[in-house]
């Protein structure tokens, strides 16, 4: 486990697990980069306890439209989509990026790829190869995990953003179609030959638990762990804090404590 994508329908707590997993492995001694490649959601920051969002890492390749003049010229001479390549290294290390494209807050880096920010901008295809790209070429040191919050759904699959990922953490909620979500991208990070872990969260306490778990049984998902519905965690959403919950965090760090 090195560089790990977490993914899931819209809403199931996806930025929540990639905040609890990076706490989990900062406990374990580890540094861990967290890259957004959400073009949407801009929360994840606040939720790690950064007070300043760095510049994009689309910026630090010339900005959106350079990158899609770029991008335009490769696909007029006949490359694909998922073959387009954009940062001109083979390989780079984390500290080659500049200070303003990544936050530093103790041992957790944070990168975001770029927003949508403008309406009429033109699709989110640019955010989706640098990121493939990206995590392809980014070489981490020995103690370093990279952790990836993903857009809500399987279009990055497409895209290819998870070719140099190696563990997807796909997560759901207890129901039949976020776990059929679930279920799609056990099979699309197989073909990719990923290592794939599912874990449901929100679960209320009761007899949900059990009604999930048969789900997932029926739709030959091997569940890796649960994660309860924790109001501490709502609360920090409202009030836009850092997650001071211990009991969904302490759940996802047991969880890991299995997969590693
Ligand atoms: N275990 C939990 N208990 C209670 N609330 C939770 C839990 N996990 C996540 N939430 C809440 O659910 C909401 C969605 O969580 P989050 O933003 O992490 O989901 P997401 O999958 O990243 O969403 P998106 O698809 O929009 O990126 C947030 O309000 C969050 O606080
Ligand atoms: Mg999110």
């Amino acid at each position: 486990m090195k560089k790990i994508a977490v993914c899931g329908k819209g809403g199931v707590g996806k930025s929540f697990m990639v905040y609890s997993l990076t706490k989990a492995f900062q406990k374990k001694g580890f540094n861990v980069c967290v890259v957004d490649t959400d073009e949407s959601n801009l929360g994840l920051p606040e939720m790690l306890g950064i007070k300043e969002t760095p510049l994009a890492f689309m910026e630090y390749l010339g900005g959106k439209k350079s990158v899609q003049q770029n991008m335009m010229k490769r696909f007029s001479s006949g490359d694909k989509e998922v073959k387009i390549s954009v940062i001109e290294d083979e390989s780079f290390p984390l500290a080659e990026i500049g200070n303003q494209y990544i936050a530093d807050h103790g041992s957790i880096k944070f990168i975001t790829i770029g927003k949508i920010n403008m309406p009429m901008e033109g699709c989110a295809c640019p955010m989706g190869a640098i990121s493939r790209e990206f995590l392809e070429k980014v070489v981490l040191q020995e103690n370093e995990i990279m952790i990836v919050d993903t857009e809500a759904g399987v279009e990055h699959f497409g895209r290819g953003v998870e070719k140099g990922i190696d563990t997807v953490i796909a997560i759901s909620e207890p129901t039949r179609e976020s776990l059929s979500v679930a279920k799609r991208i056990f099979d699309l990070a197989s073909v990719m030959d990923k290592k794939r872990y599912l874990i449901i969260n929100k679960v209320p306490y009761g007899q949900i638990e059990d009604k999930a778990m048969g789900i997932a049984r029926a739709m030959d998902l091997p569940v890796s762990g649960i994660v309860h519905y924790d109001m501490d965690v709502f609360n920090s959403a409202i009030e836009g804090t850092e997650i001071t919950s211990k009991t969904a965090i302490l759940e996802v760090e047991e969880i890991l404590n299995k997969l590693i």
